[in-house]
């Protein structure tokens, strides 16, 4: 087993007379031990597969360095690095059975016939396939493919498996159970997996850790919880949760103790709401100046008599889930979302009294979009 590092790691993809050159992964530094499960997540184009590539060999590295244990594998070829790859597209060879399939890499090892059906059939057993060893890809379905592209990657016994996306092509009942199994062959095999999603619940559902991208960067790499009760930006905070975390931009208003949240403009609705002490604290140097105010949608609530400070706030549209009501509110300058019990009945269009958790507040500095730690 083996942990990964990355150091420095940059990759541009060198543009052409019409295009300039793209900067996909802008000299970024992780470390992933020995038996982790790591996820890579972040939007579209923020260098997650190519992250990946450059970890399995497919892309060559710009500069910085790629260790996988002690050893830097920069120059490393592929086969060599002791790595398995598992694709969104499965890339199954239509042409052979789901044995041969699993097979192949061994093959072309020179692997002994004896071994090659040792190895296959324990793969194959661990992912509920022993009975379709005869199969060709086409009559399998679609979370049956994905198990076999995964038992291609285990009967090698690599070192590190990387897996890019690997559930996006199956239906969401399939995903859930196919995360599950994934999971659970992480403990079984003691094994580094590093995994790209661009699904946030796969990502704190699967993660041991989890690293979040944006724009060839790393954002932030934690632990699901921490990450998701202590986020350190906007982008981080906006990008985990769902529905994400509001934000209200405001400003501090008062001196000493008596610090006040105002949201921003001059709507009779906007919330202003009184800062409890510790609030008041991290909000001190702010004080006069603008701040943005971040609470998760779960941490509002439809205020009760005996709620403390309550702002007003329209409802535009209520989404009942079953456990719990999705509620789309407005205060007339900011949008935002609280998820409410669902044994309230919500009318389009009323304005009703919403209170704040205000122990669970975040703030944020609205230029810098860095959360606002105590000093
Ligand atoms: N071969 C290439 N040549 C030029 N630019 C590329 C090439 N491959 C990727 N890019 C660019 O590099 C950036 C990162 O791409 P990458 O495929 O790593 O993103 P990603 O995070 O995996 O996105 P997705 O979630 O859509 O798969 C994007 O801006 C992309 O357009
Ligand atoms: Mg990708």
């Amino acid at each position: 087993m083996a942990s990964v590092r990355f150091s420095n790691l940059t990759k541009v993809y060198p543009g052409s007379v019409k295009q300039p050159d793209v900067t996909a992964v802008k000299g970024i530094d992780l470390q992933i031990e020995d038996n982790e499960f790591m996820v890579l997540v972040g939007p579209s184009g923020c260098g997650k597969s190519t992250t990946l590539r450059m970890l399995a060999g497919l892309e060559e590295i710009t500069s910085g360095e790629c260790y996988i244990g002690d050893r830097v594998v920069n120059d490393t070829l592929s086969k060599d690095r002791d790595i398995a790859m598992v694709f969104q597209n499965y890339a199954l060879y239509p042409h052979m059975s789901v044995f041969d399939n699993m097979a192949f890499g061994l093959k072309l090892q020179k692997t002994p016939a004896d071994e090659i059906r040792t190895r296959v059939g324990e793969a194959a057993e661990t992912l509920g396939l022993s009975e379709l060893l005869d199969r060709k890809p086409k009559a399998l379905s679609g979370g049956q493919r994905q198990r076999v592209a995964v038992g291609r990657a285990i009967v090698r016994n690599p070192k590190v498996f990387l897996f890019d996306e690997p559930l996006s092509n199956l239906d969401a009942k399939m995903r859930v159970q196919m995360r599950t199994e994934i999971s659970k062959l992480h403990g079984r095999l003691d094994a580094t997996m590093v995994y790209v999603t661009h699904d946030q619940v796969e990502a704190m559902t699967m993660g041991d850790r989890i690293c979040v991208m944006k724009d060839g960067v790393i954002m932030q790499v934690d632990k699901p919880l921490d990450l998701y009760q202590r986020p350190q930006n906007m982008f981080v905070a906006g990008f985990i949760g769902s529905p994400p975390m509001n934000f209200f931009h405001g400003r501090v208003s008062g001196e000493g103790d008596a610090l006040r949240f105002e949201e921003t403009g001059s709507d009779a609705n906007r919330v202003s709401i009184e800062l409890p002490s510790a609030a008041s604290a991290l909000a001190r140097p702010y004080a006069g100046k603008a701040l943005v105010l971040g609470i998760r949608p779960e941490d509002l609530s439809v205020a009760t008599e005996s709620s403390g400070p309550t702002f007003s706030a329209k409802i535009e549209v209520s989404e009942p889930m079953g456990s719990e009501t999705f509620l789309y509110l407005n205060t007339g300058q900011t949008d935002f979302v609280s998820k409410v019990q669902s044994d309230h009945r919500f009318q389009m269009g009323d304005s009703i009294p919403i209170c704040m958790d205000l122990s669970r507040i975040h703030f944020f500095d609205p230029e810098t979009e860095k959360v606002v730690a105590p000093t």
